[in-house]
């Protein structure tokens, strides 16, 4: 099945729409002074793609490449390094602002902080982030994934020191099955979504997402072009909330037009987006999508109202469209530099490709404002982290285009 796309008709203006507050230019230099204290840290590139974007027919193409993130393959740890700071912080009664990793693992923090225990559901991105960071801070974390997940992303996890199981439940049951868990033994839940009633974790992990959404202006700054138009893939939303929270809370009127891209098998905004009552809707069943990180069927409550009243339009997608992407990044063209960009990190390069080349594209592309005078922001937001998913892809043509002209 092709490409669906919606378009909602009328943005809300920055101020007209869901609270900005939580995503303002101050906070998002608190995270990013925070995460600087690690010194694994350090911005990630945007690439500027000229080939591509004279071959697409754009200004610009610019692809910030999170795989060179604290050396873990994708974005994802930027949110729970700084949720689980704010939460120690909080519990020992220290300000956020001026933390460090080295006052978290102070004697005196430990020992106030006491013995603690966090829990998470992942579909392996957040999970390595968040086991990663327990281990730095010195803390115990235990992983649940779920039906189908690859193993190299389990072992990836274990290798952090976290206990790592493989659930037969799909996303959103196995979130539940650990927030049981945690709610029964007394764990704490660092979970990248929010819900009615949890909601001050998930806005810590949105707000720790923000160093990568800095980073990105100050980068298009220094080359002289600010986006029209940004690609945001979304699982449960929580990524793309923060990124189009932090550009429209920055640039207010100059902010870009912003676009969710999620695979059909779990299109959750756009379905929400589609129905237009205003609230978030679920997508069940088994999840199956090549873009595992994007396998989510339940919005994230807090992150939904930004997407519903400051994106222009949301896309679902097959699964090629990813693979494509994933193909274009890989096989630049001459002068550009390859981005190896996995599954959920390619795939808005995958809908760029379309809209500005499929013959069917052209009133969709009309619509989008799309032409020789955008520039675009993409942001892929993992490498391989599938290795043999990745070859079978880039190397062999798996997921192979069904939609060719
Ligand atoms: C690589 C990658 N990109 C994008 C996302 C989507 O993030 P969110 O679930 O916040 O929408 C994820 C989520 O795990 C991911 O792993």
């Amino acid at each position: 099945m092709s490409v669906r796309i919606h378009l909602n008709p009328s943005p809300k203006t920055p101020g007209k729409g869901a609270d900005l507050s939580a995503l303002s230019p101050s906070v998002a230099e608190t995270v990013r002074s925070f995460h600087a204290t690690f010194k694994e840290y350090s911005p990630t590139p945007l690439h500027s793609l000229t080939g591509l974007s004279k071959e697409l027919g754009l200004k610009h193409v610019m692809v910030k490449d999170e795989s060179r993130r604290f050396g873990l393959n994708a974005f994802k740890v930027l949110g729970g390094s700084y949720a689980m700071a704010r939460y120690l912080a909080s519990r020992v009664g220290l300000p956020i602002e001026g933390i460090s990793r080295d006052m978290l693992t102070s004697p005196d923090v430990r020992a106030k902080a006491g013995d603690i225990t966090f829990i998470t559901t992942t579909d392996g991105n957040h999970g390595r982030g968040l086991a990663w960071t327990a281990r730095e801070l010195g803390y115990k974390c235990i992983v649940f994934m779920p039906k189908g997940s690859e193993d190299i992303r389990k072992n990836n996890i274990l290798a952090e020191g976290a206990q790592c199981t493989v659930t037969d439940l799909n996303y959103d049951e196995a979130v539940r099955m650990s927030w049981n868990l945690a709610q029964e033994k007394g764990y704490v839940m660092v979970q990248d979504t929010a819900w009615d009633g949890y909601e001050e974790i998930p806005t810590w992990i949105m707000q720790g997402y923000m160093t990568l959404a800095a980073e990105a202006l100050e980068q298009m700054k220094a080359l002289g072009t600010l986006p029209t138009h940004c690609f945001l893939q979304a699982g449960v939303g929580s990524f793309a909330g923060a990124v189009v929270g932090c550009l429209t809370a920055a640039l207010g009127e100059k902010a870009p037009k912003f676009i969710t891209v999620e695979p059909h098998q779990a299109n959750c905004i756009y379905k929400s987006a589609f129905i237009g009552d205003g609230n978030p809707h679920n997508v069940t069943g088994d999840l199956q999508t090549l873009m595992a990180g994007l396998a989510c069927g339940e919005p994230n409550t807090t992150s939904w109202g930004l997407l519903r009243d400051y994106c222009s339009a949301h896309i679902s997608c097959p699964d090629y469209i990813a693979a494509n992407g994933m193909r274009v990044l890989a096989a630049p063209v001459k002068g550009d530099n390859p981005v190896v960009s996995g599954e959920s990190g390619a795939v808005t390069t995958g809908i760029v490709q379309w809209l500005m080349q499929h013959p069917a594209a052209t009133a969709q592309r009309a619509a989008l404002g799309l032409g020789p005078d955008s520039s675009v922001l993409l942001i892929s937001t993992e490498g391989d982290t599938a290795p043999e998913v990745y070859r079978n892809v880039v190397w062999f043509g798996a997921y192979p285009d069904l939609d060719l002209p």
